[in-house]
């Protein structure tokens, strides 16, 4: 036998990236739910970089100063509470300010760069189901299963506003749809980790389907996937 046939197999990995509102996190949690694994909302980690950056006054254009803001931050994820140095921001990080910062924060590569062990300490047994928009394209390209969960722009800004809304935020559509469509661009558009299918992953277009259906696609996938 090859040491490769000895070699401790890593836990598995669902990644589940896509564009903003796509609906991801609620179906990766769930999809994590039905299979008993961890979840890991790495879009939390980057929203966490950019409140603190808004807070302490750290330019969203200084990649130097906010990749050490990063690499001291060391939150908990408890159920639906996030701990940072002992006060829950999991709503704080919800504003829709913070997710535009978080979005600037994150074009910065060695920001990025921080972030990326922190992001691989969440794969432990027995899977992982991790959402974002570079889970299977740079932080676990040997995922079992990616795929990419996308929604026409419309719905995705009634889906945003919905959720602002039953969080206690006030929110307007129209600038929910503008504010989404230059959070795409900008995901898009970076030089560093861009939003786009990795290769291989299942693109699912979420507009016309309904969250169980939804989670329903993601687990007949990873049933009916190449196992390791
Ligand atoms: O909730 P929403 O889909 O709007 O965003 P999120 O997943 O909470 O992520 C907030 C921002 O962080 C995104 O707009 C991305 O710019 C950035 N992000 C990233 O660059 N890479 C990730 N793996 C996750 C989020």
């Amino acid at each position: 036998m090859t040491d490769a046939a000895h070699a401790p197999q890593l836990p598995q990995v669902i990644a589940i990236d896509g564009p903003t509102a796509s609906g991801k996190g609620t179906i990766a949690q769930r999809v994590a739910a039905v299979l008993g694994w961890h979840y890991l909302d790495s879009g939390a980690l980057y929203r966490i970089v950019g409140l603190l950056a808004l807070r302490e006054a750290v330019s969203l254009d200084d990649g130097l100063a906010l990749s050490q803001l990063a690499g001291q931050i060391e939150p908990v994820f408890q159920g639906e509470r996030i701990l940072l140095g002992g006060e829950d921001i999991a709503l704080a990080i919800r504003a829709e300010q913070v997710g535009t910062a978080a979005s600037r924060v994150a074009v910065h590569p060695p920001l990025r760069a921080v972030l990326v062990e922190l992001q691989r300490r969440f794969r432990r047994s027995p899977g992982l189901v991790a959402d974002g928009r570079d889970m299977g394209t740079v932080i676990f390209p040997d995922a079992d299963l990616k795929v990419f969960l996308t929604a026409s722009a419309a719905s995705r800004a009634q889906r945003r506003y919905k959720q602002l809304i039953e969080k206690g935020f006030s929110a307007k559509l129209t600038d929910l749809l503008r504010d989404l469509e230059e959070r795409d661009a900008r995901d898009s558009a970076r030089a560093v980790a861009p939003l786009k299918p990795a290769e291989g992953a299942l693109v699912l277009d979420s507009t016309h389907l309904s969250i169980e259906q939804t989670v329903e696609a993601v687990l007949e996938a990873y049933r009916r996937r190449d196992p390791r």
